[in-house]
Formats: C-alpha cells, structure tokens, sequence
C-alpha cells in the first residue's frame, strides 16, 4: 500500500464554477478513487483561493465586502463539487486561520533562510491574472490570457530570490522520471527553467486583502505565494509534522497548463527555500476551449456544471446526470492538449458507451438471466473466453492510469464491455434452452459486469454502486481492493439479482 495525496488548484471566487473549473476538478477526483480501489491511503484536496486584488475588485463591483464575497463565492464551489459527487478529503480556503498560519510559517523559513529581500518594484501588471509580466510577454500591451491592457504598477516589495535554485529545480525536473505528466509539459518546465529566473515580488504594501507579512505588516503576500501554500496547509503544514512527513513527499498538483510556472518554478523553489526537499509531481492538462477560445467567466461562454447535471431547457441542454457529466469529462477531452468542448459529442458518448453499451449490457444480462437461470444468479465459467479479455481489459486500465491517462484507462474498461456485448451476439443465450450451456453465458457475462464496474466506478460512481447492487453483489463497488478484485472468478453466482429502471436512458440530440 502506498500514499497518495492529490489536488486541484483552488479557483478564485470572483466568479461562480464553469465547466473549466468543473474538469479539473472532476479528473482529480478520478484519481483519487482509483487509488482508493488500488488500496492506497488517499487524500484528495480541492477548494478556494480568496485574496488579491482581482478578489478586491469583484467585491467593490458587487457593492459587498470581500469577506461576503469570498463567503458566498466559496459556498458555490463546495456545493459545485456535491453536485459532481466529488468525494474530497477536505475543502480549503484560504481566509482559514489554519492556512494564515501555516503561509506565515513557511514565509517566516525562507525569509530566516535569507531568501526574501527588499526592493522597489515597477511594472505590468495582469490583474485577472495576478502576475507581472515584461513588454515581450504581452501582445501589444495586453495581457494574452485575457486579453485586457496590462497596467503599471510601482511597490516597495518583498522578494524571493528565485533565481538561488535554478540548479537544483533544473536538476530535478530533468534527472526524476515522470515527475511531469504528459512528457511534453516537462519539456516546457525544463523550457522555463533555462531561461534567467529573475527574482520575484512576493508581497504588496497597497493592497490590504491578504494574509500579512510576519515581519512587516504593511504588507501583505501576493495571492499566488499565499495560494501555493494551501497545498501544504492542507497536508499540516506547521500544526501537524506527522500528517505533514505522511502526504507531503507523496503530493501530485493536477493543473492547467495556465498555471505551469507558479507550480513547477515558483512552488517548488519556495519549498527548497523553506528547507522541504520533497518535491511535489505534477499532472498538467490543456485547455477546454469554446469555439477556440478559452472558456471564462469574462468571456460569457461558461456553461455550468448544473447545467448539464440537471438539464437547461432553456439553452437545449439535456440532463446527462451525475455520471453522465462526469464520464464525458474523463473519456473524451484528451488528458494533456486543449481541446473544444463539445455538446453534441458529449450527447453522442453518453449515447453510444453510457446508454447502449454498458445499461443496456447490464440490463439485458438481467432480464435473461431471470428468464432462463431460475431464481438465482449462476457463476461464471473458469475457462471463459472473456476470462483474458478482463485480464487485459484491467492490464491496460492499469497502465493508462499509471501514465495519467484517464481517456485511454476508460476506453480500456469499455473494450470489456463491448467484447461481453459481442459475446451475448454470439451465443444468443435468450435463444437457448435452460440448462447449463445459458448458465455458463450468463454466468460469464455476470462476472464480466462485476469487473467493469470496479474499473469503471472513478467515472460513473452512482451507476457503478447501482449495478453492483442488481447484480446481487454485497457491501460497496468502491470498497473493491484491486488488483485482486479484478480477478476472473470473484462472481460468486447463487445470489439473487435486482432489475431496475434503464441506468442511462437515452438523450435526444
Ligand atoms: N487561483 C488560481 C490557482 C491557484 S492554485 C494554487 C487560478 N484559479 S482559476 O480559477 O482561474 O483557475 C483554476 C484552474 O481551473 C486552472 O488552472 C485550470 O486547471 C482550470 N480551468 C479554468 N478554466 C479552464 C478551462 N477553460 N479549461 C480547462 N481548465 C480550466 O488559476
């Protein structure tokens, strides 16, 4: 058993939760319940990040204070994960006392460290973005994420000398295996680190909105040094070393391209400076573009979780249900390049694997089953064709996850449903005659829906629990340890089976 301790950046709350934010959130969680079932200590983080002065603004915009800002923006996203069944081990945010205490600690190592000095500090800055930028990184004056003018700025900062771990942040990216997934983000990382790593400006002295420096309290940090931290926080930081020596050297960051260089430069290094040498892995993902265009709040092209959760008659959108959403997410967007969104090849995937291939699989098996096996359920057959089917079906399910590759791990779990479909065609068990020869279909078929639904519970949580429920399966899907549970032959057969309403109707286009 190992540990396995995963996050996802935490979203500002000047805006409520688009499906960009949705995304990472959803993947992250996919992780976390596939290490659960590989038997792992796990411990998912998602949540909040509350300061700064794009937070200042949204609040003076709304005419409310940022504290009511942060309060109810924060709430949306907590509610957003419930709605996507999102089983995080804990929600931060980083107006908590717990997390001001552990950025005041961390700050404090690397200020005693002799890594913070003072310096006047003028440029452009990218509010939306929190982060300065030179002339050459803007395209005519405006920021390229959001396309607004940057604006200049002069402060009498703190700064952290970035540019003392150039080396050692070079060496690991380069000399530690997998450390970045997909390999082409390392590339980029490895890109960033052999440019000049200028010193950054860690704090302000004009805005108030933020966690105070503890040796200077006219100032504050800069939202993304006291954001970065919260992933420390979370695991004890400073209030508990045991959980802290636990989770911290086993930490994966999931993020968004966006935000490359905070996490794989600036977070890392901040950690060598606080005298933390376990550095964290990183699992990066493009973006989901509408119409080509990245989607954001400020752009008025977000479509929200509930959305699609629940249906919008309004705007045409059908109710894809929890499951529905959330496999979309993990099956079709490919893990690492952007990619568009798309409504009708989300309506297409849940038809086509959610409703035909693997309901109507479970439902079939089923009704056939009670029609010719008598009241309880047979077992399967030890020298079943689908025996190797499952077995590679669970290698290559296996494997995808290991290079953090969640389409490729699902499309590997949907083979063995398709190969099962493709075995009932064969056989017509619903045109034989009772007997042994059907139970052994059945049976088999019974067994190969019992390992699907292990595989396929980090996407379809809910549905996964419902079949494993009808086909007289005890106690929880989830609480399946593998690779053993994936073995051909754990159907146990003799149990009565439950039939039900269709687990995914089908959506009209
Ligand atoms: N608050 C910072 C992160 C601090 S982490 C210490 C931030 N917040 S954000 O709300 O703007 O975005 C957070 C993350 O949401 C992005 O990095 C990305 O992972 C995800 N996404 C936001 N929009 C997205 C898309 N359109 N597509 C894919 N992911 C998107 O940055």
């Amino acid at each position: 058993m190992s540990t396995f301790y995963i996050t996802t950046p935490i979203y500002y709350v000047n805006d409520a939760p688009h499906i960009g934010h949705a995304y990472t959130t959803v993947v992250a969680d996919a992780f976390a319940r596939w290490h659960r079932l590989l038997g792992d200590d796990t411990m998912m983080l998602t949540g909040t990040d509350e300061h700064g002065l794009k937070i200042q603004r949204a609040a003076e915009e709304n005419g409310v204070s940022p504290q009511e800002q942060v309060d109810s923006t924060s709430v949306l996203f907590r509610e957003a994960a419930a709605l996507m069944n999102i089983a995080n081990d804990d929600f931060i945010r980083t107006t908590e006392p717990r997390h001001h205490a552990a950025v005041q600690e961390l700050m404090q190592r690397i200020y005693d460290n002799g890594y913070i000095y003072s310096d006047t500090y003028e440029g452009l800055y990218c509010v939306g973005c929190e982060a300065y930028y030179t002339e050459d990184e803007l395209n005519d004056g405006n920021c390229r994420i959001h396309d607004r003018p940057a604006e200049q700025m002069v402060e009498e900062n703190y700064f952290f000398k970035l540019s003392a771990f150039a080396d050692q942040l070079l060496e690991y990216f380069e000399q530690t295996n997998g450390v970045v997934k997909p390999d082409g983000y390392r590339n980029e990382v490895l890109g960033l680190l052999k440019q000049e790593l200028r010193d950054v400006s860690i704090s302000r002295s004009s805005l108030s909105w933020g966690i105070p420096v503890p040796w200077d309290d006219k100032h504050v940090f800069y939202v993304w040094y006291d954001a970065l931290i919260n992933y420390a926080t979370a695991a004890g930081f400073g209030a508990d070393d045991a959980a802290f020596e636990k989770w911290w050297p086993n930490v994966t960051h999931i993020i968004g391209k966006d935000i490359i260089r905070f996490h794989c430069v600036f977070w890392p290094a901040m950690l060598l400076a606080a005298g933390i040498t376990d550095l964290p892995k990183y699992y990066v993902h493009g973006w989901l573009l509408i119409g080509g265009e990245k989607m954001s709040k400020s752009k008025l092209n977000s479509v929200t979780p509930k959305q699609l959760i629940e249906g919008d008659g309004d705007q045409g959108f059908a109710a894809f249900g929890v499951d529905g959403f959330r496999y979309h997410f993990l099956r079709d967007p490919p893990f690492g390049p952007d990619s568009d969104f798309s409504y009708e090849q989300m309506i297409t995937r849940y038809n086509s694997d959610l409703a035909n291939q693997f309901g109507n699989l479970v439902q079939r098996v089923i009704t056939v089953t009670g029609k010719k096996c008598g009241d309880v359920s047979p077992a399967p057959s030890a020298d079943s064709p689908l025996a190797a089917v499952a077995s590679e079906a669970y290698e290559a399910t296996a494997a995808a996850w290991e290079r953090a590759q969640p389409p490729i791990a699902f499309d590997a779990t949907w083979r063995l449903i398709r190969e099962t479909n493709e075995y009932l065609a064969a056989n017509e068990p619903w045109k034989m005659d009772e007997g042994a020869d059907v139970d052994r279909v059945m049976g088999d078929a019974l067994e190969a829906i019992r390992i699907v639904t292990i595989l396929a519970s980090p996407a379809i949580p809910e549905a996964a629990q419902r079949t494993w429920e009808r086909i007289g399966m005890d106690g929880n899907v989830h609480d399946q340890r593998l690779p053993e549970a994936a073995g051909w032959g754990g159907y146990p057969g003799g149990v009565a089976l439950a039939s039900g309403d269709p687990l995914f109707p089908r959506l009209k286009g």
